[in-house]
């Protein structure tokens, strides 16, 4: 069967097995690895991207039902060719040690700022809930995501 997806603004058709998850198509059908796979079972949150702007684990969507939606990925925040400024908060504020929660983090934390543009600490923390990370102990990735709300690395 076919899924049908507009994967980072380029609509695509590609070849997929019933049970397939958006996981698997993206990662061994399309090679597109900046999508992390962790537990398989929606429970980490590093495989993470936006479904119409939504944050959805995508080992728990099945890529035959896609039907023509909007999958953002990693590489989709890429601005002319360059890092997203939420991904330069990160690296600046050493949020970043392994990587493998990073993609997750960022993804989530755009969609969540464009519902809640200035949200405290505690808000940042619990909009992160569903994306672990075994490294930094969160402090410095809310460093970084508080970094970016305040603006200091050209928010827009
Ligand atoms: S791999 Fe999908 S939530 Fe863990
Ligand atoms: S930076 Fe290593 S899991 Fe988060």
């Amino acid at each position: 069967m076919i899924a049908r997806l507009v994967l980072n603004g380029r609509p695509r058709e590609v070849e997929v097995r019933p049970n397939q998850t958006l996981l698997e198509l993206l990662r061994d059908t399309l090679g597109i690895f900046d999508v992390k796979e962790g537990c398989d079972e929606g429970v980490c949150g590093v495989c993470t991207v936006l479904l119409d702007g939504r944050p959805v684990s995508s080992c728990l969507v099945l890529a035959a039902g896609l039907r023509g939606r909007a999958v953002v990925t990693l590489r989709g925040l890429e601005r002319n060719g360059g890092l997203h400024p939420l991904q330069e908060a990160f690296v600046r504020h050493g949020a970043v040690q392994c990587g493998f929660c990073t993609p997750g983090m960022l993804l989530t934390t755009l969609a969540f700022l464009e519902r809640e543009p200035r949200p405290d600490r505690e808000a940042i923390r619990a909009a992160l809930e569903g994306n672990l990370c075994r490294c930094t102990g969160y402090t410095k990735i809310v460093d970084a995501v508080e970094a970016y709300v305040r603006g200091e690395l050209g928010h827009d």
